[in-house]
C-alpha cells in the first residue's frame, strides 16, 4: 500500500524539517485558496470560476489567513450530532465496558479459533509498515498510557509492538484495535494472497486474532472490529478515552481527516495523537494535508518522529 517510498522519504526527512516553517505558511495559503474556492457561491457561471478570495500573499506572519476567521474548529466538528462525549470512565473499566457493549460480555478470544477458520490460519502472519518505529517507545515511555486507541490495525504489527512495550515497562495498558478488518479494496491481489477468503469474506480479522493469541497478548488487546467512524463515535459516547491515539487507517485525505478529528475527540486531555505516513508519496500526501489542516484549525504544532506525525493535546 505504501512501503517502497519510506526509505526515500526518510532520507528527505531532515530537509523537510528544515523547510517546515516556511512550508507550513505556504500550506496555509494553499488551504486558504482551496477552502475559499470551494466555499465560493456556486451560482456563478461554471465556465468562469470566480477568482480565489486571497489577494494578499505578503501579509505579515501575525496575520492569520482570512479563512481561519471564517472556519474554526467548531465549524469543522464532525461530532456535532452529540453535544459532547461522555464523562471519562475509569481506565480499569475500559476493557469490561467494551467487552460488554461490543461482545455481550464475552471475550472474543474465548473458544478461539472457531473450527471453520482454524485450518485456514497461520500460527503467526504479521506484516506492518513502520510498525516498530521509535515513536511508539518514545511516546509510551513518556505518557505511560493506561489506554491506547489504535485506528488501523491490519494484522496487528504495531499493536503487538505496543503490547510488548507496555508489558516490558510494567504498565497495565489496554490497546483498543479499531479496524473493520477488511483491509482495502483488492488488497489480496498481490502480497496478501495467503490470507484466505470464504465466500468473499476475507479472514483478516481471524488472522489478527490468531496473531494476538500467538503473542500471548489477548489480555491487553481489545479488538474493535468496526469502521473507524462508528467505533470512535461509540467510544466517545461511552466515555472511553485514549492517553495515546494512533491514526493509521485510510490514507486518503478524507479518511485521514475524519479519523484525526474523531480521534481527537477521544483523546484524554494531556494525551497525544499521532499517526503514520506524514511523508510517503504513495498516498499523494493525503495524510499530511489532513494533519496540517487539523493543526492549523486547532492552532496545534505538528512534530515529526521518524515516519510519524505527533500532535499533543495541550
Ligand atoms: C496500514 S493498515 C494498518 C497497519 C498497522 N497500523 C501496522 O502498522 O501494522 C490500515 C488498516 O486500516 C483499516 N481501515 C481502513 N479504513 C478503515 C475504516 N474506515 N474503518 C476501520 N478500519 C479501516 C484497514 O482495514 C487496514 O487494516
Ligand atoms: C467559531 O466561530 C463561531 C462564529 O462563527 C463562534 O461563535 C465560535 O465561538 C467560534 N469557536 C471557536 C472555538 O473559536
Ligand atoms: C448475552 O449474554 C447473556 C448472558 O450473560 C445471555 O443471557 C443473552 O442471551 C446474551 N445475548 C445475546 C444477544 O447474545
Ligand atoms: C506465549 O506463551 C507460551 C506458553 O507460556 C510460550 O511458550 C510462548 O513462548 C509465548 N510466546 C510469546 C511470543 O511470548
Amino acid at each position: 500500500m505504501k512501503t517502497e517510498h519510506h526509505h526515500y522519504y526518510h532520507k528527505k526527512l531532515s530537509t523537510a524539517i528544515k523547510l517546515a516553517r516556511p512550508t507550513a505558511y505556504f500550506i496555509l495559503l494553499l488551504l486558504t485558496y482551496a477552502l475559499g474556492y470551494l466555499s465560493a457561491p456556486s451560482s456563478t457561471s461554471p465556465s468562469s470560476p470566480s477568482p480565489p478570495p486571497v489577494t494578499s500573499a505578503s501579509s505579515s506572519s501575525t496575520h492569520h489567513p482570512p479563512i481561519l476567521h471564517l472556519v474554526n474548529s467548531t465549524h469543522l466538528d464532525h461530532f456535532r450530532v452529540t453535544t459532547r462525549c461522555g464523562d471519562p470512565i475509569h481506565p480499569d473499566l475500559v476493557r469490561p465496558t467494551l467487552l460488554r457493549f461490543l461482545f455481550n460480555g464475552t471475550s472474543p478470544f474465548e473458544n478461539f479459533p472457531p473450527e471453520h477458520a482454524a485450518k485456514r490460519l497461520r500460527r503467526t502472519r504479521v506484516k506492518g509498515w513502520g510498525s516498530k518505529g521509535a515513536v511508539f517507545e518514545n511516546l509510551i515511555r513518556r505518557v505511560k498510557p493506561r489506554t491506547i486507541i489504535e485506528v488501523g490495525t491490519f494484522l496487528g504489527a504495531s499493536a503487538l509492538h505496543m503490547a510488548e512495550l507496555t508489558r516490558s515497562l510494567g504498565l497495565k495498558t489496554q490497546i483498543l484495535c479499531v479496524d473493520d478488518f477488511r483491509g482495502w479494496a483488492g488488497f489480496r491481489t498481490d502480497r496478501f494472497k495467503d490470507i484466505q477468503m470464504i465466500n468473499g469474506d476475507v479472514l483478516l480479522y481471524y488472522q489478527f486474532m490468531q496473531n494476538v493469541a500467538s503473542f500471548n497478548a489477548t489480555e491487553s488487546i481489545v479488538p474493535v472490529p468496526f469502521s473507524s467512524g462508528s467505533a470512535l463515535m461509540k467510544m466517545c459516547e461511552l466515555g472511553v478515552y485514549g492517553d495515546l491515539v494512533e491514526i493509521d487507517a485510510g490514507h486518503d485525505f478524507y479518511s485521514a481527516w475524519s479519523d484525526i478529528n474523531r480521534g481527537y475527540h477521544v483523546l484524554r486531555p494531556g494525551g497525544i495523537l499521532f499517526g503514520h505516513d506524514y511523508f510517503t508519496a504513495a498516498d499523494n500526501k493525503g495524510v499530511r494535508r489532513a494533519v496540517d489542516l487539523f493543526a492549523a484549525v486547532h492552532r496545534k504544532k505538528v512534530t515529526i518522529d521518524g515516519q510519524h506525525w505527533v500532535i499533543e493535546s495541550s
